[in-house]
């Protein structure tokens, strides 16, 4: 009797942070992973982890603000079917919308709107032929406020948010799912590289990316619409503001955004 391949999963932002602990709990899970990233050495380290775990894994290395590179990403995985596809790949912006970097706030943009859309719309539709697939979207508890101080990254995972609910909509009875992540503050290279370390949330609790992770991965494993993750205080908040007027977050928002 022969062996069944084992599930694949592509997972994008692979490099650090919550994509890792992603890619490293999926394999624990037994799958097979095609992580992709910008950075290669990072993306090789993290490739050495998850490959110590008895699966295959593929290192795609790229610039995702980039069509052409998403393009290359989906056409390595080649005819395989992929049964998990993590939507992790995202950078943020701190500080006032007018004073920012025009080429910072356009990069938020390229890589958490366009590139996630662009490469769900390479993938998702094999999923729906073969009815079979799992989507994890990162969102973020940014989705549920504007915020003031980083405008356009509360912007972008609102976009997402909307799009993931959508489409949960569109798929239903397709066998295909799609969750949508929705973490708080963790403990990444994020802060630093959204210049965010001087604001309140930059100095702040934050969540280890291996409790998100697992949150996520559990949520997408059973099919869940959606998980707020990992630490009570942020499910809390998400239940606050669902019901508080955007004004008011919009508000408490700046606060926490704005560098000291
Ligand atoms: N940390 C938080 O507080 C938090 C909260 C809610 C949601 N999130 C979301 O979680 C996701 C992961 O963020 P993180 O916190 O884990 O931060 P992170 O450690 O900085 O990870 C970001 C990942 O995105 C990749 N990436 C960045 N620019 C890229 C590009 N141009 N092309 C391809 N890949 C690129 C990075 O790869 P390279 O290093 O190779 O560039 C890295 O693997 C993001 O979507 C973020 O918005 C984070």
């Amino acid at each position: 009797m022969t062996t069944p391949p084992r599930p694949l999963a592509l997972v994008t932002g692979a490099s650090s942070g919550i994509g890792r602990e992603i890619a490293d709990r999926l394999a624990r899970e037994g799958h097979d992973l095609v992580l992709a990233a910008e950075d290669e050495v990072g993306l090789a380290a993290a490739a050495r982890r998850t490959g110590g775990r008895g699966v295959d894994v593929e290192q795609v290395v790229g610039d995702l603000r980039n069509g052409s590179a998403v393009e290359e990403l989906a056409a390595a995985v080649g005819d395989r079917p992929v049964d998990v596809l993590v939507l992790d790949a995202g950078v943020g912006v701190g500080g006032p919308f007018v004073e920012q970097d025009v080429a910072d706030v356009l990069s938020v943009v390229d890589l958490d709107v366009r590139s996630t859309v662009h490469l769900a719309r390479l993938l998702l539709p094999g999923m729906v032929e073969r009815a079979r697939g799992r989507v994890l979207v990162l969102s973020s508890i940014a989705a549920t406020m504007p915020g003031p101080h980083q405008a356009v990254y509360n912007a972008s995972k609102s976009f997402v948010q909307s799009w993931a609910e959508a489409l949960q909509r569109e798929l239903s009875g397709t066998g295909v799912t799609v969750t949508s992540l929705m973490p708080g503050p963790v403990d990444t290279d994020f802060f630093a590289r959204a210049g965010l370390v001087g604001s309140l949330m930059g100095k702040g609790p934050k969540d280890d990316p291996a409790d998100v992770a697992r949150a996520g991965v559990e949520a997408l494993l059973a099919g869940k619409r959606k998980v707020y993750a990992a630490s009570p205080l942020v499910k809390v908040v998400g239940g606050v503001n669902a019901v508080l007027p955007d004004g008011v977050k919009a508000v408490l928002h700046e606060q926490v955004a704005k560098l000291r």
